[in-house]
């Protein structure tokens, strides 16, 4: 059953902490409403450039940590990638930042302790923990697969290694762990510690990779996508992409609302960036019931 989003509030927090993680930066903001709201899965939208910035569309990152200190604190993981994650990587402790969140739809958790395979790739590894430690508290063995393009931007490793059964690493250019991605080592995972369900995070390829093996060994598949956001608030339609509902029909659903978790074998990764001839109220198409 998929959960109702929880309200998001709009914060302005102080930054406690900036911290560099290997390739990463790690920004702790004070932001009370949001991490008292959080469920794993969750995303952020901070405000960038500063009050008399040009840059109007808020960045979005998912929420990595969040602790009770100062009233409750959240944390996110980044990489600079352009000006809006460049202004962010200046910003220092006591700096002041607008976030609204906690946004999107969180990780469904199983009823029953059943084993998971949690699956990273680059900073969305960030999102995992918290993850992993909500599947813990219900009983259910994690075992980790993060991989990365190399050693520096595999986030989280040590951590998982203390928090996971097994953990297993994968780097393109083979600095650290098995060489070559995520979804070459991910069948061999689940056979070897009989994985019950897989959620990931990361880019689109590899969720798109992580699917297709899920759907090989008939076990669920949680995805949370990274589709371009502009709003995160479910107002710009920026992050529209097609997904196959509970009827068979494909609809282009705000991934900032309605994701950004879903059902892997639901998200049509083909089509994404395309409006499916066969999606409802496509142009010059129609919607076509499956069966
Ligand atoms: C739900 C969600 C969660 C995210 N979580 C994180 C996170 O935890 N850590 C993190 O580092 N980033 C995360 N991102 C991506 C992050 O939002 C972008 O990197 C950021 O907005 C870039 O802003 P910028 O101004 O620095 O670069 P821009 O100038 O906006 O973009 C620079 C370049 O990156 C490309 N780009 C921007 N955003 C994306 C994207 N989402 N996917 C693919 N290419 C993109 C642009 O096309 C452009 O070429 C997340 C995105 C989504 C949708
Ligand atoms: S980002 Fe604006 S509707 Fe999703």
């Amino acid at each position: 059953m998929r959960k109702t989003p929880v309200t998001p509030v709009q914060v302005t927090g102080t930054v406690l902490t900036t911290r560099r993680v290997d390739a990463y930066h790690a920004l702790t903001v004070v932001a009370p409403g949001i991490a008292e709201r959080f469920r794993p899965g969750h995303f952020v939208a901070v405000a960038v450039g500063g009050a008399r910035t040009s840059s109007l569309t808020r960045r979005v990152f998912f929420v990595h940590d969040v602790k009770p200190d100062y009233g409750g604190t959240v944390e996110f993981v980044f990489t600079v990638r352009g000006p809006g994650t460049e202004w962010l990587a200046e910003r220092r402790a006591r700096d002041t930042l607008d976030l609204v969140g906690p946004l999107g739809r969180p990780f469904p958790l199983p009823r029953d302790p059943v084993g998971c395979v949690l699956a990273g790739g680059e900073y969305g590894s960030a999102a995992l923990f918290p993850l992993a430690d909500a599947l813990q508290r219900r009983g259910c063995r994690v075992d980790f697969v993060l991989g990365a393009a190399s050693a520096d931007r595999v986030f989280g490793a040590l951590r998982a290694r203390r928090m996971g059964e097994t953990t297993t690493l994968t780097t393109e250019d083979g600095s650290v762990g098995m060489r070559g991605k995520v979804t070459d080592v991910l069948p061999g995972v689940i056979a070897d510690v009989r994985a019950d369900a897989v959620y990931a995070c990361g880019p689109m390829a590899m969720l798109r990779g992580v699917t297709a093996v899920a759907v090989e060994f008939d076990i669920p598949v949680q995805v949370a996508v990274e589709e371009r956001m502009a709003c995160g608030t479910g107002v710009c339609m920026t992050c529209v992409l097609p997904v196959i509902g509970d009827d068979g029909v494909t609809r282009m659903v705000r991934s900032c609302v309605e994701g950004p978790v879903f059902r892997g074998e639901r998200v049509r990764f083909d089509d994404v960036g395309t409006i499916p001839f066969d999606a409802l109220g496509a142009p010059g198409g129609g919607s076509r019931h499956a069966g």
